[in-house]
């Protein structure tokens, strides 16, 4: 009998991964080496994308990694270009890296904006624009990450929902562009999962967790869920290797939410 799971596998794909030393990146770069791909893997912190990368090669994976502002046009073509100059190919390009910002736009000033522009937008647009070249003739699956602010306004996400709003059309409109070389390109919105992210709710002035705040954080994103969970960072990266793997080839340009029903309109 064949086994369903074997679609799963990426046994011989290559994949780069922004965002990749903490949290939701760093999860979707261990899932996806540990399916079988070779994985490179981006981030502006180059000593701890560096430490995951040795993990994972630890763990008898293949793995490189190099630091990355994807911000920056070059930077993200040198990676691109890193995973082609050392596997051969690119199959699977997951722009994962993003930042907080907080604040009501009324007061927002201009540097704020164009940072999380440039992370968000250009960061996504640039990592899309290097993979399609790379992937153009032989096909591949672009994930983009959005966030459950493109379903809720809430007071002071502003910026950060505008931003990750922008992503969903990027992505859609690039899936209807690209379709016809074999490209897919689809959005994962994740619900709140518990990462350095959304610890800076969490610390007092001296960067510690103060269990109180967490306790009460926890306590807030459960009651949001019908199924009263909050997510880990391995709940998107299921998701990822879904959309990553041939087992999603009929889908693109979609927007996925992992999220334990908290955008659920009630
Ligand atoms: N944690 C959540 O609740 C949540 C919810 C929805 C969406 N997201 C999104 O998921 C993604 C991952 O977030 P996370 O929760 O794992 O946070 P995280 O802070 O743990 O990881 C984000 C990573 O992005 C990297 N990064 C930041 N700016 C960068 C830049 N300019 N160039 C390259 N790398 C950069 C950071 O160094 C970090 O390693 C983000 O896009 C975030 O917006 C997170």
């Amino acid at each position: 009998m064949n086994d369903p799971l074997d679609v799963f596998r990426l046994t011989d794909r290559v994949a780069v991964v922004t965002g990749a030393s903490s949290g939701i990146g760093r999860a979707v770069a261990e899932v996806l080496a540990g399916a079988g791909a070779r994985v490179v893997l981006g981030d502006i912190d180059e000593a701890g994308v560096a430490a995951v990368a040795d993990a994972i090669v630890a763990d008898g994976g293949d793995a490189l990694s190099q630091r990355v502002d994807v911000s920056v046009r070059a930077d993200q073509d040198s990676l691109v270009a890193r995973a082609v100059d050392a596997f051969g190919r690119l199959d699977v390009m997951a722009n994962v890296a993003g930042v907080a910002s907080d604040g009501p736009l009324a007061d927002v000033d201009e540097a704020e904006v164009d940072r999380l522009l440039g992370i968000h937008v250009k960061g996504t647009l640039f990592g899309c624009q290097a993979a399609v070249r790379a992937m153009r003739g032989r096909g591949g699956s672009i994930v983009n990450v959005a966030s459950g602010a493109i379903d809720l306004a809430v007071p002071n996400y502003g910026l950060y929902a505008l931003t990750k709003s922008a992503i969903t059309m990027l992505s859609q409109t690039l899936a209807t562009e690209v379709g016809g070389d074999g490209i897919r390109v689809n959005v994962i919105a994740p619900g709140a999962t518990l990462t350095a992210f959304t610890e800076r709710h969490l610390r007092d002035e001296e960067g510690e967790i103060v269990p109180e705040r967490l306790d009460a954080f926890l306590d807030a994103m459960r009651a949001r869920s019908p199924i009263g969970l909050v997510g880990e960072p391995i709940d998107q990266a299921w998701l990822v290797l879904y959309l990553a793997s041939d087992a999603s080839r009929f889908c693109t340009g979609q927007i996925w939410r992992a999220n334990g029903g908290q955008t659920i309109p009630r």
